[in-house]
């Protein structure tokens, strides 16, 4: 008989950089989404991000001030860290734990099959840090050290989280007796789905509607931080780069125009409704009347997320406080996971 598990919700963020619509439409809305239906922990993955170069990540002031500003992100846009858990990950020694278990686990040959490893170590690999090239398995123990059942994730995420169901599935088969015998039942660690909600949101550029909009675009005019205020949140809606032909009144009419594409996409995803719908409204107007339906929709979604992150972000002391109150909830799960693997792979501990 295979274990039952219970659903739960897992996800991380990077605290690298400043967050901009991308990770709130791509990520955060559906973090916010899917408390109403399920237990979730919504963890600031610290130790994903020092995988890079310190110069990447711009040293331990700029990790611990990046550290806040997603806490403060997750609970501005509306995230209960009463009824769920957040937390940075550093906090909770069962992911490192569980990742040198994971590692003896894994095999060489499925992590170089990772392309986003291939991506982030470029032509010098290397050179590259032997954390980067393990990132997927500290990713398969952020999960299963919870034995999370689902995990709302971007496409570029989806390798990943296939290697942490083939991790799961290794460990309960090469573990098989030892977890029979222990009473822990088939299926120790649960294999973890993708969750996608809703149209999946790739938020473009604002200057160039075939590139992501990123952290790391030279031009602040290419994203809208999340903690952009009103007037620049105008400005930049008001600067996008469009095309110079009327809206079209159907989806094909968006195919080869990125930036149009982009517009509407972001206006669909910040009102809730698909794009069919807001091209049937906005379908023969110039891009001139639809931006400024967009600046006022952006500003009345995102205007009072950046105001409350600001807000939080004045009051350090409370977000260290939600991040410690997280960890010591998320710890309590975690230990009795460890506490678990220990027994099935033969540690002896503290019970
Ligand atoms: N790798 C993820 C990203 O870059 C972040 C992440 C780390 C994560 N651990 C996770 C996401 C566990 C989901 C579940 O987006």
């Amino acid at each position: 008989m295979a274990a039952k598990h219970n659903d739960l919700v897992f996800s991380g963020v990077q605290p690298t950089g400043n967050l901009h619509l991308g990770n709130y439409l791509g990520a955060i809305v559906n973090f916010v989404k899917l408390q109403e239906t399920h237990s979730c922990i919504y963890c600031v993955v610290d130790l994903h991000a020092i995988t890079m170069p310190p110069s990447v990540w711009g040293g331990p002031e700029e990790l611990a001030r990046s550290t806040r500003e997603v806490t403060a992100a997750f609970i501005a846009a509306g995230i209960d860290p009463k009824k769920n858990i957040i937390f940075n990950q550093s906090q909770v020694a069962g992911h490192a734990e569980l990742t040198w278990v994971f590692n003896c686990v894994a095999r060489i040959g499925w992590l170089n099959r990772m392309t986003q490893f291939k991506e982030k170590a470029g032509k010098d690999r290397e050179n590259a840090s032997v954390g980067l090239y393990d990132y997927p398995v500290l990713m398969a123990s952020d999960i299963l050290v919870y034995r999370a059942t689902h995990v709302p994730v971007g496409e570029d995420q989806k390798q990943h989280l296939e290697l942490t169901r083939d991790i799961a599935q290794k460990f309960n088969n090469d573990f098989a007796e030892s977890i029979a015998a222990r009473g822990y039942g088939e299926g120790f660690f649960p294999l973890p789905e993708p969750v996608i909600t809703g149209p999946a949101t790739r938020v473009m550029s604002l200057r160039d509607g075939t590139k992501k909009m990123s952290k790391s675009d030279a031009s602040d005019y290419s994203r809208i931080n999340l903690t952009d205020d009103a007037d620049t949140i105008a400005q930049k809606v008001r600067k996008a780069k469009t095309d110079p032909e009327p809206l079209p009144s159907e989806e094909p009419g968006l195919a080869q125009r990125p930036e149009a594409d982009n517009l509407v996409g972001i206006y669909a995803a910040l009102a809730g409704k698909p794009k069919a719908n807001v091209l049937a409204e906005f379908g023969g107007a110039q891009f001139s009347q639809f931006k400024s339906n967009l600046v006022d929709l952006a500003v009345t979604r995102l205007a009072p997320i950046a105001g409350e992150m600001k807000r939080l972000t004045q009051d350090p002391g409370y977000v260290d406080s939600v991040l410690i109150d997280g960890a010591a909830r998320a710890n309590v799960i975690a230990s009795e996971t460890m506490s678990a693997v220990k027994d099935i792979v033969g540690f002896i501990h503290k019970r």
